[in-house]
């Protein structure tokens, strides 16, 4: 077991960090003891009187805190981070993107940047993510197996697309069904609690009706979860109205069944309020994705709106529709975007820290994970604003997914 001494900041609610000090037990994964007083070790020690325990004293000016939750991003992108943001999402797609990614019908590409994709997003302090692959099953399932191997929690997508993309980057609804089978089947094999699969018709743009039904009743069949895209642009919107017949986004989506309470919806820029509505009943999350709304000039998402619609919002940071794998960098743009949208219309205000810690941590995980129940003359909460503002992958010095170390930095005794 490890017991970590010293302070910590999480989210026991959207609008304040808590900071506490005390120790906290970990085995096996889990918090087994929250106590206040370093005199508490001794009780720990005599309720688990098998376990050896390792001691972690974080030292003046560091704090522990929950791994962020990626919520959106695609690890075949890596490599393009940067690159097209002179184009709208569309043609960015069809230069830059869909070139990027049929690459990945070479296996030994797709080993090669998923461990490094993996690694970064460590390293940036990132321990739950939900990843976009490519349409390649095989490839895909190696993004699933670096995941495993380097310890990180993910939902892994095999991106599904059967329309209305190049010839060389495209797949059959019998394909694309086909091959979705077999990979919920290869990442269960790999019998890893941490990663799992999940549904991922790439955007209403590129599936067909039949396929996206096909794929929710896939999700259902499975009990999965289900990420997609939704209203991120203003072409792709009306485009999408064109492609069936008048509908809206979210109706599209929710007559092929795809909306659930475990539905993720990266962007949602220009959804109506009745949309909106449909996906608060539905109980869908949207993601923000801030950095790429700016970057690929799609908009900017008003998460006020989504707030007052009880929509529940995560972080995304959309590699590469964004240019940045950190989620302190993700956290920061939200702040940013709420603030543009603040003026001049300023009926809301804009987002806090306290507000995007939250989304980028607890308020993303919904179920399950993510919460605990300095010096320089700072105090705990100044230490932690510099952090979001100003920390970098060079601040988390160490990193731990389901008890394990997956960063080293953190010294050590027994
Ligand atoms: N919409 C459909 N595919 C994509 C993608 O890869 N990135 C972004 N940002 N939007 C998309
Ligand atoms: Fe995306």
């Amino acid at each position: 077991g490890l017991i970590f001494i010293g302070t910590y900041a999480h989210s026991l609610e959207p609008v304040q960090i808590t900071i506490e000090k005390g120790i906290l037990a970990v085995l096996n994964g889990v918090i087994v003891a929250a106590e206040k007083s370093p005199g508490d070790i001794a009780c720990i020690k005599q309720k688990f009187p098998e376990v050896e325990w390792e001691k972690v004293e974080l030292q003046s000016g560091q704090f522990l805190c929950p791994g962020f939750i990626d919520l959106h991003v695609h690890a075949p992108q890596f490599p393009n981070a940067g690159l097209g943001y002179d184009m709208p999402l569309l043609e960015w797609l069809q230069k830059y993107t869909y070139p990027c990614e049929q690459k990945y019908s070479d296996v030994n590409h797709a080993k090669y940047v998923y461990k490094s994709v993996v690694e970064k997003m460590l390293s940036c302090g990132t321990t739950t993510a939900c990843y976009f692959g490519t349409i390649h099953r095989e490839s895909t399932l190696e993004l699933a197996k670096a995941v495993a191997l380097a310890g990180q929690r993910a939902f892994i997508g095999k991106v599904n697309m059967n329309f209305g993309c190049p010839e060389n980057y495209s797949e059959s609804l019998e394909e694309s069904l086909e091959e979705t089978k077999k990979f919920i089947d290869g990442v269960l094999e790999l019998k890893n609690s941490l990663v799992k699969p999940i549904i991922t018709p790439r955007f209403a743009v590129t599936c067909d009706s039949k396929l996206m039904t096909g794929l929710s009743k896939l999700a259902e069949a499975n009990s999965l979860h289900i990420q997609t895209h939704i209203s991120e642009n203003t072409s792709e919107v009306e485009f999408v109205k064109e492609l069936f017949h008048g509908k809206n986004y979210t109706d599209v989506y929710d007559q092929a069944g795809l909306l659930t309470n475990r539905t993720l919806l990266a962007h949602g820029i220009y959804l109506s309020d009745s949309e909106l509505e449909l996906i608060r009943e539905r109980g869908c999350t949207v993601v923000h994705c801030p950095n790429s709304n700016v970057s690929l000039k799609s908009g900017i998402c008003k998460v006020r709106r989504l707030q007052k619609h009880t929509v529940n919002v995560g972080l995304g940071t959309d590699v590469s529709g964004g240019y940045s794998a950190s989620m302190l960098n993700c956290m920061r743009s939200a702040i940013d975007a709420s603030i543009v949208t603040f003026f001049p219309d300023s009926e809301s205000s804009p987002l806090t820290y306290n507000e995007v810690f939250y989304m980028a941590t607890s308020g993303a995980a919904k179920e399950e994970i993510s919460s605990f129940n300095a010096n320089d003359s700072l105090t705990d909460s100044e230490i932690i604003q510099k952090f979001i503002y100003t920390g970098d992958d060079r601040n988390i010095i160490a990193v731990y997914v389901d008890g394990v170390q997956v960063k080293t930095g953190l010294k050590s005794s027994q």
